[in-house]
């Protein structure tokens, strides 16, 4: 599949711009979109599923420009909203057969029913599927929406924030199930504020910021860029104090009475400070700080 996204605009009818000229090419894979709140990465989602129109620019999935062959490619997507919920009163297997009903899924119903059983395998929920789906855990629901979204056999597969509010078992459990997915003839758009569902599972990665894309390439690349500038220091409570407020401090971990502080900066922090080998999350602070002018400090 190919994604072509062009000078892509959303202009609400207040008049907030969520969305500002994006230009994106997407193929198979998992494709990771990187942004804080509000960056706009609903939005786009939104856009890219034809639930709402772009105020200018277009979206062309395998050169069919999406809004004039809606009917065709609908049947193509599969989506998981990030305000997914769940109807009253619905088992989760039979959750998962209703929207197998509506994705119009063209197989007899016993068929159906072996999908439905297959797919609930597949993200961990055969031993629940008799129990009311709205009862679920929260990591157990979102599973239960990746189901739902892959019912009609997607090649597109988007999913917004599928990770957020999930404790660290539950998230590792939907990475794996994503990475398992990507395996297949797939393409999956998934948009995250989490760093490490894009490092875990992402070759190609956006990160949008007020609308506008600020990084497109892979991971690696965004990395490559704050190469220098990633410390590491142990230090006491005075001098944490005095470093935190002048550098944006990516994690720390208490150490006998010290801070072992990782922090970004363009020149060497403190006497004591190494350079380490730098990982996503220390590039998403560095461009949030450095080229977008957002002070974590
Ligand atoms: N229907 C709407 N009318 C007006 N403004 C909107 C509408 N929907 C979204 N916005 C605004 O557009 C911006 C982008 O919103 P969007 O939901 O796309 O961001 P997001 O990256 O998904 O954020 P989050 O991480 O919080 O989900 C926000 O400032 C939001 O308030
Ligand atoms: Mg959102």
């Amino acid at each position: 599949m190919h994604i072509e996204i062009k000078n892509l605009s959303k202009i609400y009818p207040n008049g907030f711009a969520a969305i500002r000229g994006i230009n994106l090419e997407i193929g198979n894979g998992m494709f990771g979109l990187l942004g804080p709140n509000g960056a706009g990465k609903s939005s786009l989602m939104r856009i890219l599923v034809t639930l709402q129109k772009a105020t200018e620019g277009s979206v062309h999935i395998d050169g069919l420009e999406i809004n004039a062959n809606r009917d065709k490619i609908r049947p193509w997507i599969g989506y998981l909203p990030q305000d997914f919920t769940f109807f009253n009163k619905l088992k989760t297997w039979e959750f998962l057969d209703y929207s197998a009903t509506l994705s119009s899924l063209d197989i007899k119903r016993k068929d159906r029913l072996k999908k439905v059983d297959q797919l609930l395998e597949q993200v961990g929920l055969l031993d629940v599927r008799e129990r009311l789906a709205n009862k679920l855990s929260g990591g157990m629901k979102r599973r239960l929406g990746i189901a739902q979204a892959l019912i009609g056999n997607p090649r597109l597969l988007v999913i917004d924030e599928p990770t957020t509010g999930l404790d660290p078992e539950e998230r590792i459990r939907f990475r794996n199930i994503l990475s398992d997915l990507s395996q297949q003839d797939i393409t999956i758009i998934l948009s995250t504020h989490i760093v490490g569902d894009i490092s875990s599972t992402c070759h190609h990665m956006a990160m949008l910021h007020q609308g506008e894309v600020a990084y497109n390439g892979a991971p690696e690349g965004m990395i490559a860029e704050v190469k220098d500038y990633v410390w590491q220091v142990t230090i006491d409570d005075n001098e944490f104090t005095t470093l935190k407020n002048r550098y944006p401090v990516v994690s720390t971990i208490p150490i006998a009475g010290h801070w072992e502080t990782q922090l970004i900066a363009m020149e060497k922090p403190h006497p004591d400070a190494i350079n380490i080998a730098p990982h996503l999350e220390h590039a998403y602070v560095f461009f949030m700080e450095n080229k977008l002018g957002i002070s974590l400090v």
